[in-house]
């Protein structure tokens, strides 16, 4: 009995501990390359857009050697699974005026594993 309850805790606190979308990393690298033509993965490398290594948990517009639009700087936002999702769908939304010339992930799979993707970085 009392092991019973406890395989049921266990369920529920994982069923509830599950997005919405399983996340799938590996996919998520190979999807990453529509983003390296602009972001590189290695700290201090930045091309067209700013080194993207250690991106979740780090303010936006935090790095210093990466001209950010005044937009960035001004948003305010930390970046973690929920607002890099939203960024990455829909750029323009999340930071008005951003200089991220990018149409957006469309596919909310795709964006939840690049997401996933980026928190292994
Ligand atoms: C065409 C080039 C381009 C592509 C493709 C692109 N980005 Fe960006 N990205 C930028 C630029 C430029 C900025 C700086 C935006 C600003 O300052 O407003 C940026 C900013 C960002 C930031 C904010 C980083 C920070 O330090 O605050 C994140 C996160 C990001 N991009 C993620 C992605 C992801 C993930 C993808 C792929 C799904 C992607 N970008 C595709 C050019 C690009």
């Amino acid at each position: 009995m009392k092991a019973t309850i406890s395989i049921m805790a266990t369920a529920i606190v994982l069923a509830s501990g599950t997005p919405i979308l399983a996340q799938d990393a590996a996919r998520g690298e190979d999807l990453f390359q529509v983003c390296a033509a602009c972001h590189s993965l290695t700290a201090g490398e930045n091309i067209i857009g700013p080194s993207l290594a250690g991106v979740i948990g780090r303010p936006a517009a935090d790095l210093a050697d990466f001209e950010y639009s005044d937009a960035m700087k001004g948003s305010g936002l930390t970046w973690d699974e929920e607002t890099l999702l939203l960024y990455i769908a829909e750029a323009q939304v999340l930071v008005p005026d951003t200089s991220m010339a990018f149409p957006g992930v469309g596919d909310a799979q795709d964006a939840a594993d690049i997401v996933e993707f980026l928190a292994t970085q």
